[in-house]
């Protein structure tokens, strides 16, 4: 098969205003991540490069939004000029660029190998849907309905060979407007393909659509299980759940050694399969030794919530004979609520002994097993090999 070299250039340099909000609004927080980094993140692995086109002064906020590796270009005061200026940046190598909005998070690899089908026998190609409305004319007063037979509505990403589209920029009328590529070409004689887009692609225009466009994301459940254990020693403090517990002996070992908030860490890093406790917080690092563990689990839940997941439940057992867990249950539940900013009928802590068996039925050290349950945004290409 021809290998063609195929760039994805993203432009983010407009300002927002009909959006409204501090920010504009490409690196406003949908689910956690900043709208760009949503259509940054579905070119990957579908093209050969991507370039992100942004607007003056905003480059502290893309290094924030996309890391210090991504490629960024300034954009200009249209659309058009920050397509351009994307264009001049991309190598001669470059065959095929997909130019996209980031305004249009949920780009699916579908559409992708879609528009880039239908440019091996066109200029170029763009995602389109038909209108479903009835279209009429007006300013207050129903005016004459405008027959909606042949109408579409114009998305992207839009593909074109580069010296089409460079082409396209270089021959247009300096005074004209043009709010895609798409028409550019068409009025320069090319044949765009107008190819099925999808509801996911809609731009984020207005203050509403970022709501609309947290509904839109498709979320996954995921669980997983966390298990550590302690020591029990004379002269040492017994921190469990969170909660500094009365008793003739306590836990020892890394930090303060709370198995219970160790087991409930391990699990939520596994929910996003993110190592364990150790990884992040290695024993051998004295600045843990007695540390309160409350920063492991917070450490845990913001890793989550830095990937637009949410916690839905976290569920905790217990396994020693000493001390009787249930007086402390309550003040538990609370504190490990507070900590992962959860409400307390999402948090369950149980306690069993065994039967005077084994080394925590000899009081010679406590077991804590936990299961974490979560919710992560699946956006479109994520989680595809
Ligand atoms: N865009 C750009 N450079 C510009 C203007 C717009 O790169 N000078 C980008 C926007 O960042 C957006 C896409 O083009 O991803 C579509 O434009 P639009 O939805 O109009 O965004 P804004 O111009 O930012 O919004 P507004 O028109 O409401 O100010
Ligand atoms: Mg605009």
């Amino acid at each position: 098969m021809l290998r063609h070299r195929t760039a994805a250039l993203i432009v983010a340099a407009g300002s927002g205003s009909r959006a409204g909000g501090d920010l504009p609004k490409q690196f406003s927080i949908v689910a956690g991540r900043p709208l760009v980094a949503y259509a940054v993140a579905a070119f990957a692995g579908h093209v050969d490069e991507v370039v992100v086109v942004i607007g003056a002064g905003q480059d502290d906020l893309a290094r924030d939004a996309l890391g210090h590796d991504m490629r960024l270009v300034a954009g200009g005061p249209t659309r058009r000029d920050s397509v351009a200026n994307g264009l001049a940046s991309l190598s001669d190598a470059v065959e095929r660029v997909l130019v996209h909005d980031a305004a249009r998070p949920f780009v699916s690899p579908a559409v992708i190998a879609r528009v880039l089908a239908a440019l091996d026998d066109h200029d170029g190609a763009t995602p389109v849907l038909t209108v479903a409305d009835t279209l009429v004319r007006g300013k207050g007063l129903l005016g004459e309905v405008v027959p909606r037979d042949g109408l579409h509505r114009v998305q992207t990403p839009q593909a074109f060979r580069l010296d089409t589209l460079r082409a396209a920029h270089a021959g247009w009328p300096a005074g004209d407007e043009a709010t895609d590529d798409a028409q550019m070409v068409r009025r320069l004689g090319g044949r765009v393909a107008l190819v099925q887009g999808e509801a996911m692609l809609d731009k984020i225009t207005y203050p509403d659509d970022f709501a609309t466009a947290e509904a839109r994301l498709a979320w996954e459940s995921r669980s997983a299980g966390g298990f550590d254990v302690h020591r029990m020693e004379a002269g040492e403090e017994l921190w469990l759940g969170g909660v500094l517990i009365p008793h003739d002996k306590g836990l020892s070992g890394h930090s303060d050694a709370d198995v219970a908030l160790h087991a409930l860490t391990d699990a939520l890093l596994g929910t996003i399969a993110a190592g364990d406790i150790g990884t992040h917080f290695p024993p051998s690092d004295p600045q843990w030794r007695g540390a309160a563990s409350d920063q492991f689990l917070a450490h845990a839940a913001r890793l989550i919530a830095d990937r637009g997941g949410r916690i839905d439940f976290v569920d905790l057992t217990l396994i020693c004979e000493a001390p009787k867990i249930g007086p402390h249950r309550a003040a538990m539940i609370a504190r490990i609520a507070d900590i992962l900013h959860l409400t307390p009928d999402r948090v369950s802590v149980k306690a069993t002994t065994t039967e005077r068996l084994g080394f925590t039925g000899r009081e010679e050290g406590i077991a804590a097993q936990a299961i974490a349950t979560i919710s992560l945004p699946r956006t479109a290409g994520r989680g595809e090999a």
